[in-house]
Order: structure tokens, then C-alpha cells, then sequence
């Protein structure tokens, strides 16, 4: 198995990194050689935390890469959409970067998750879009949603404008936290399988179970 995977989420703060982090340490144990990168971080200076956050689920220290910073080449101090930060910042968005440093990592490793900011939607610059991004370097996308009230309306709204742009949907990954409310919580992770099975036989259903770090 090899390639460059697209992480996105049905709304921000779902659990991208937490799929990601988790993911990768499943696949790595597989014996699938998986690193992350970060497309554009924000809200930090000079690291990523959501770059942190995957070494700590997948249970490794810091790689070369991550010394470099290839696996997150664009960080913007203001935790906002990278179009506004980047503008806060007085930064323009050095798109091809991301790309290069996804080339240098896939040389090395058989893998790459490439986690998003935000969702599908969320504006790169004031005229490029994330889903653009994904559709022009042919990426096929795993969604990560979750059991709250309003998941499935996302969910599905997420994965018709992956259709409609002819983007490939890898997965869903079922995020099991937080729990919310029983009824709510089996029945959308019970709605969005059949949905699949329907609609995209061929993509992967994951369930994300709650993990705890040591911290
Ligand atoms: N499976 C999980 N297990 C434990 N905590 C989780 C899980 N998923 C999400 N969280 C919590 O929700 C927060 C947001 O998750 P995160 O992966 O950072 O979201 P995103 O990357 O989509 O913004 C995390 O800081 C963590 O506290
Ligand atoms: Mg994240």
C-alpha cells in the first residue's frame, strides 16, 4: 500500500489529529511505513501542535522531518482559517511548499496522511479552497465525523462535494468521541455505515475509539 491520503473532517475540532495520529501508528504497526504532515498549521509559532499531537498517539519522538519541518512547512502564529492567518501573519500562502514537502516525504516513506485545516471548504487563499487543493493533486479523502447532533447532515454534505468534484472518498473514520447522547451516537454511527455501503461500497468505515494519553 502507498500514496498520499487527504485527512479531513466534517467541522473543525473533530478529531483530524487524533484520527491521524491513530491511523498512522495502526498502519505503522501493520508494517505500512505511514508518516503525517500538516498542510498549514496556525496558532503556533516554529512548531506544529497538531504534528505533536500525531508523534504522541503513534508513540515516537520527533523524526528528521518533523526537525526540518518538512512535515509541517507552513505555520501562521493566529489560530484562524490559513487564508486570514496567513494575511495576519502578512504572509501569501507558499502553496507549492506543501506539495514539495509531501514529494520528499513520499520518497521516503510508503504513506503520507495529510491532515487538512478545518473542513472541505475552508479557504486557503481568498480564491483557493482546501477541496481545491485536494482535487488538483488527485488526492482520495478520508472524512472523520463523529456522533454529535448534526454529524450526518455534515457528513453528507461533505461527501456530495467530494462527488461533485470527483474526488475519491478512501474512508470514514467514525469518531467515537465525546459520547453525546446514546440514541443519537448509534444511530448516526448505524445511518452513515449503511449510507456507505450504499453510496460508496468500495470506501472504508473505521471506528475511532476514545484514546487517552500519557500525560
Ligand atoms: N478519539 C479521541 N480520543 C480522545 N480525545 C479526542 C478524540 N477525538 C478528539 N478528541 C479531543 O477533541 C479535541 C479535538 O480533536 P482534534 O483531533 O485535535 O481535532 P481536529 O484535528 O479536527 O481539530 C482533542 O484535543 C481531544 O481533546
Ligand atoms: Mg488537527
Amino acid at each position: 500500500m502507498k500514496g498520499t491520503f487527504f485527512i479531513t473532517g466534517i467541522d473543525t475540532n473533530i478529531g483530524k489529529s487524533y484520527a491521524t495520529g491513530w491511523l498512522a501508528r495502526e498502519w505503522n504497526r501493520q508494517g505500512i511505513k505511514t508518516i503525517t504532515q500538516k498542510m498549514v498549521q496556525t496558532g503556533n509559532v516554529g512548531h506544529s501542535e497538531d504534528i505533536d499531537l500525531h508523534r504522541e498517539i503513534m508513540g515516537i519522538p520527533f523524526t528528521e522531518e518533523d526537525r526540518e519541518h518538512i512535515t509541517f512547512p507552513i505555520v501562521y502564529s493566529y489560530p484562524a482559517s490559513p487564508h486570514l492567518a496567513a494575511e495576519i501573519d502578512h504572509q501569501t500562502i507558499p502553496i507549492d511548499k506543501i506539495a514539495e514537502s509531501t514529494r520528499i516525504l513520499r520518497d521516503r516513506y510508503d504513506v503520507v496522511l495529510l491532515e487538512g485545516a478545518g473542513g472541505l471548504m475552508v479557504p486557503i487563499t481568498r480564491d483557493y479552497l482546501t477541496i481545491d487543493y485536494v482535487a488538483d493533486h488527485e488526492l482520495p479523502v478520508i472524512l472523520v465525523t463523529s456522533g454529535r447532533l448534526g454529524s450526518i447532515n455534515h457528513t453528507l454534505l461533505s461527501i456530495e462535494a467530494l462527488e461533485r468534484r470527483g474526488i475519491q472518498l478512501y474512508g470514514l473514520v467514525y469518531n467515537t468521541y465525546p459520547k453525546s447522547d446514546k440514541f443519537i451516537d448509534a444511530d448516526t454511527e448505524a445511518y452513515l455505515r449503511n449510507y456507505l455501503e450504499k453510496q460508496h461500497p468500495e470506501a472504508h468505515f473505521w471506528v475511532l475509539p476514545q484514546i487517552e494519553l500519557a500525560r
